[in-house]
């Protein structure tokens, strides 16, 4: 064999893994179909969405708030094309970043796309046609997922478009309708109604962000809404059509009735599909399941012992940090560690403004396990670091076990909420109380006080500054 382990995909599932594989002293290769390394994440996914995310944010600050800060400016414009062109640089940057750490730690980088000819052996297309085959001991499959549809709305990629051409746009689109509004559509919808676009969003679920927590959906509703957007809840599209110059989306209402939208670009974000496209599984032993998922046991291993599978392309929430912890579980995993991930304490956070970011159960979960839990809330209205900064939107809320005060779960929506998750992941790893919290010094002025405050809340009713 040439190889200890070949990790086909290189994404942050498959990057991280064979870089902890590489650091436990096993020979690594990781091949990879697109140009650059990272995966989705890095080159369409968390980054370039994020630099969007963030220019957009500027503008409509410098637009909406500067005033108001005593910052006067004048003939304030957007230019995409530099926004893109910016966006560009900042995944150029990343992607060479992860070639330099597969030098660093001498992993073998096959550039072409990977499929199996035995449980043993990967051939690799290369753009030039050629192939070669290569063997190792072990694989881990980290081939991540590509965005979903349905048939009432086929993707054109011109006005019919994914997330990936929502990252290359070169105008700004009068009315940008988007359908799903998870996670996807929630931040791309804000980049586009920041910079001047009408958005509508038509989603099949009662709320935004319907897996999250229901406060969150509820209040996130109302930041985007003052972007100037429209909600379509509990529609169903039954159709969407590119007419050359724009878009008709059609669906029906909850009351029966048909609503016609029309736009010059409609985004499709109604979730996404493991890859497994022309990775011929079956000559290794494996099949897809019927979500096109790769099954694994508890061990991240297929029902093919030496091989593995990690990140989007098997169960699970598709996040990047979902995916880089089980790459280093498996590669602790082959060298005979016993790692562990608490699936359950995997933070999941939208990068809107305010951002939303959630931890442990949600206050739904809790209710239909039937649960006996108590709330605790506290708005940033209340706090001097949102009023000095004016992000006065949001609230923490905490829920905890009624008897016990252990925190089961942290929701947060506000300024910085991204940041702020990670002392909730802390104190649930540990299991903390919500006592715990309450009793713990926070600095002052901040925007973490209010999770101290929540925690107040949460115990006894005693928080201070409401
Ligand atoms: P991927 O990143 O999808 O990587 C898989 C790689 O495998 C790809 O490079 C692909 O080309 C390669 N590949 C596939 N098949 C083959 C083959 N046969 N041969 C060779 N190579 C192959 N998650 C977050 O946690 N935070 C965020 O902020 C965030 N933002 C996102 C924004 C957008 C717009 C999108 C679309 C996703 C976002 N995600 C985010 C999700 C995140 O990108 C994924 O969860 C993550 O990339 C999954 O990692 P992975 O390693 O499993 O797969
Ligand atoms: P999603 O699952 O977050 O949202 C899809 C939305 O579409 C849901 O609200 C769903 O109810 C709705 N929907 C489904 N079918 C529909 C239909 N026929 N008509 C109308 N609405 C419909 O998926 P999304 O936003 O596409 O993102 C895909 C994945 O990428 C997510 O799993 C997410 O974890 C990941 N991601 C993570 C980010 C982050 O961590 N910040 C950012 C972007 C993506």
């Amino acid at each position: 064999m040439q190889y200890d382990v070949i990790v086909i995909g290189s994404g942050p599932g498959g990057y991280v893994a064979a870089i902890r594989c590489a650091q436990l002293g096993l020979k690594t290769a990781i091949v990879e179909k697109y140009k650059t390394l990272g995966g989705t994440c890095l080159n369409v996914g968390c980054i370039p969405s994020k630099a969007l995310l963030d220019s957009s944010e500027h503008f409509y600050n410098a637009a909406h708030t500067f005033a108001e800060h005593g910052i006067k400016l004048a003939d304030l414009q957007v230019d995409l094309p530099q926004m893109i062109k910016r966006k560009a640089g900042v995944v150029d940057a990343n992607v060479t970043g992860i070639a330099f750490l597969m030098k660093k730690n001498k992993i073998t980088v096959y550039q072409g796309f990977g499929s199996f000819v035995d449980a043993n052996t990967l051939n690799v297309k290369k753009d030039d046609g050629s192939d070669e085959k290569i063997t190792t001991k072990n694989f881990i499959i980290a081939t991540g997922s590509k965005p979903s549809s349905f048939p009432s709305m086929p993707i054109d990629k011109k006005r019919v478009i994914t997330s990936t051409e929502a990252l290359t746009l070169q105008e700004v689109p009068k009315h940008l309708i988007v359908i799903g509004a998870g996670v996807i559509g929630a931040e791309l919808g804000s980049v586009y109604a920041r910079i001047g676009s009408k958005v509508s969003f038509v989603e099949f679920a009662d709320s935004m962000i319907p897996t999250m927590d229901k406060t969150m959906g509820k209040e996130l509703q109302k930041a985007v809404k003052k972007l100037g957007a429209d909600f379509y809840f509990s529609h169903k599209v039954t159709s969407v059509e590119n007419t050359g110059e724009g878009v008709v989306v059609k669906a029906d209402a909850p009351n029966g009735q048909q609503i016609t939208l029309e736009g010059d670009y409609c985004l499709v974000s109604v979730g996404r599909r493991p890859y497994t496209d022309g990775l011929n599984l079956e000559a290794a032993g494996l099949a897809a399941d019927s979500r096109g998922r790769i099954e694994v046991n508890d061990h991240l291993q297929t029902k093919v012992p030496n091989i593995y599978a990690i990140g989007d392309v098997i169960r699970g929430a598709m996040l990047a940090h979902k995916a880089e912890e089980e790459g280093v579980f498996v590669a602790e995993t082959l060298v005979g560690q016993k790692p562990h991930i608490n699936y359950r304490l995997i933070p999941g956070v939208v990068y809107t403004w305010p951002e939303v970011a959630s931890v442990g159960f949600t206050e739904e979960e809790l209710k239909a396990e039937n649960r006996a839990y108590k709330v605790g809330s506290f708005p940033y209205k209340a706090l001097g670091r949102a009023r000095a900064s004016m992000d006065v939107d949001g609230l923490v809320k905490v829920l905890a076990d009624k008897h016990t005060d252990e925190i089961l779960g942290m929701h947060i929506i506000g300024a910085r909420a991204a940041d702020m998750i990670a002392e909730c992941v802390v104190a649930m790893e540990y299991r903390a109380s919500a006592e715990d919290i309450a009793r713990i010094s926070h600095a002052h002025p901040t925007y973490t006080e209010a999770i101290k405050e929540a925690c107040l809340a949460a115990t006894e009713n005693r928080a201070i500054h409401m």
